[in-house]
């Protein structure tokens, strides 16, 4: 997008998928011989029609900076593939047992349970092999860099401790601040990474490395809000996965806890919050505003 033109969301959020799409397919390549069906459901899970929300929010927190494309987009899928299978687990039989994403059958429904979690542990080593190849940025330091904070955001702090709380929400009350935790653990990291990612590649100054954080910090939690109103009144047809899950496991979400439309509201004040971080970047920042507001209206 050029200055002074009106943005597409839309449009920028299309261009954002097609371009992590076109890297992912590079380097996840279809592998011939024995092991290829695990490429295949690798590629199953990671090509998928999903958003691509976390690319288009490297990209753009890497646009900021006039980060080189090539960098960011190896960024970007990277991210994605630690997404995707994180979705791959979040669906197994032993957690959300769903059988229906992104349109389609689950990946140990389509090919079988323990070709799955493997193709989820492969999708999240290649993202780290992805990330320290000289690829991805010539200096070394800002490489250990991003794998550091993926591998922060992804584990035990960031969304797979999300993912144990959210296994202990069906049996415990939480409360909202005890619910806020778990959501902006388990997605608010991930997109923690994503928006910050721009900022590592670039090596940029403090002021704005905290800028995108505190943005993140708010359209992570706004993110899963909408996800958890989708649940709760979304269909099938549009979200591509199953929905009333999360009431009929007994999950404490904002949306249980609130109720429907104060959920909504504090999404919104969220998304509003967030582009508040937002100033120092002036109109270069409007994708990444744009992208908060999506976030709370999405019906998918
Ligand atoms: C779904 O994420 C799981 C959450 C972390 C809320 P998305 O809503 O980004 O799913 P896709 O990638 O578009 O399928
Ligand atoms: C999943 O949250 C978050 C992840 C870390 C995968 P949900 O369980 O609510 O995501 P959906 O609704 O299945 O996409
Ligand atoms: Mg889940
Ligand atoms: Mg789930
Ligand atoms: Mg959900």
């Amino acid at each position: 997008m050029k200055a002074g033109e009106r943005l597409d969301f839309a449009a920028e959020l299309a261009a954002a998928a097609a371009a992590a799409d076109g890297e992912l397919d590079r380097l996840l390549p279809v592998v011939e011989g024995p092991e290829g069906r695990l490429f295949e459901v690798m590629r199953y899970a990671a090509l998928g029609p999903g958003k691509r929300m976390r690319p288009f929010l490297v990209l753009n927190s890497a646009r900021l900076f006039n980060v080189p494309s090539q960098h960011a987009l190896r960024v970007a899928a990277a991210i994605e593939m630690v997404h995707s299978y994180s979705l791959v687990h979040d669906d197994l039989p032993a957690m959300d047992d769903d059988d229906l994403r992104r349109g389609r059958p689950t990946a140990h429904i389509q090919f079988d349970e323990a070709t799955a979690i493997l193709a989820g542990d492969a999708l999240l080593t290649l993202a780290f092999e992805v990330l320290a190849d000289p690829a991805t940025h010539p200096n070394a330091t800002i490489r250990a860099e991003l794998v550091g904070e993926l591998a922060r955001g992804a584990g035990g702090r960031g969304m797979v401790g999300g993912q144990m709380l959210d296994l202990l929400a069906a049996h415990r009350d939480f409360d909202l601040g005890g619910i806020a935790r778990l959501e902006r653990l388990k997605t608010g990291a991930l997109i923690g990474f994503s928006c910050g990612a721009g900022a590592i590649l670039a090596n940029a100054n403090e002021a704005s490395r905290a800028a995108l954080y505190a943005y993140a910090h708010d359209l992570g939690f706004a993110f899963q809000i909408a996800d958890d109103l989708l649940d709760a009144e979304g269909s099938e047809a549009q979200t591509g996965k199953r929905v009333g899950k999360d009431a009929a496991a007994g999950k404490a979400t904002v949306v249980s806890l609130l109720g429907v439309e104060e959920a909504r509201q504090h999404a919104q004040m969220l998304a509003r919050q967030a582009v508040s971080h937002l100033d120092l970047f002036r109109e270069m920042a409007d994708p990444l505003r744009a992208a908060a507001h999506f976030v709370v209206d999405r019906r998918a």
